[in-house]
């Protein structure tokens, strides 16, 4: 094997080919080829230098390009613009006129009696009339859970009621049906005021 070995770096070494090669330093017979890296990998390491230079001079010596503060700034602007129209449901809350509230009564009639009751004591649905809350009592929670849908049958109506639709029928539950405590289902979740 260690025969073999040598034979076969003799042969390497007196390639033809690789003689032209081969630098004329010779340490303690270790000797190097020019072999230098092929063009492509010399391209891209000097596209890289390249473009450390044109960044350096955009952002740091020239100041054109936005800093991290200044791109947070613009950032947070571009996200206003886009969901200029999302913020605008955010201010959806407890309406507490009396059309509203009627228009409220009407969708409750028609889409939610046939679980919750016509007074809303309940029944398939959670009673909605006492003080006990399974997902909270506040107008966010109440427009939440009627517009997502819930467990054991409480559906979304996010597809089939409109937001106002929604916004009213939580405005009727919440100034109607809340703490008329009639009897119904049993109460259920936490106490909430
Ligand atoms: C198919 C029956 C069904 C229909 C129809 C239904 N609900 Fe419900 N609803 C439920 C059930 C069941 C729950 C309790 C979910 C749970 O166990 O977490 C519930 C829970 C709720 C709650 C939360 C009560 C609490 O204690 O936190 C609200 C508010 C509510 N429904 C409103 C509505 C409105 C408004 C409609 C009509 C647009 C409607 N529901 C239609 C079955 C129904």
């Amino acid at each position: 094997m260690t025969n073999d070995n040598i034979q076969n770096q003799d042969e390497y070494i007196h390639n033809e080919e690789l003689d032209q090669k081969l630098m004329d330093h010779d340490y303690d017979g270790i000797k190097e080829l020019d072999n230098p890296a092929p063009a492509w990998i010399m391209a891209i390491f000097y596209i890289t230098i390249f473009f450390s230079v044109m960044y350096g001079a955009y952002y740091f010596w020239f100041g054109q390009g936005p800093n991290q503060d200044e791109e947070y700034e613009l950032a947070f602007a571009e996200h206003d613009v886009e969901y200029a129209s999302q913020k605008s449901t955010e201010k959806l809350g407890l309406l507490t006129d009396e059309a509203s509230i009627n228009e409220g009564m009407a969708t409750f009639q028609q889409q939610c009696v046939a679980c919750h009751g016509m007074n809303g004591e309940g029944g398939i649905g959670a009673n909605l009339t006492d003080g006990q809350w399974i997902h909270g009592c506040s107008f966010d929670d109440v427009y939440k859970i009627i517009s997502e849908g819930g467990p054991n049958g409480m559906m979304s109506y996010k597809a089939m009621l409109s937001e106002t639709k929604i916004q009213q029928v939580s405005s009727y539950i919440l100034t109607k049906l809340k703490g008329t405590n009639v009897a119904g289902k049993a109460a259920e979740g936490e106490a909430c005021q």
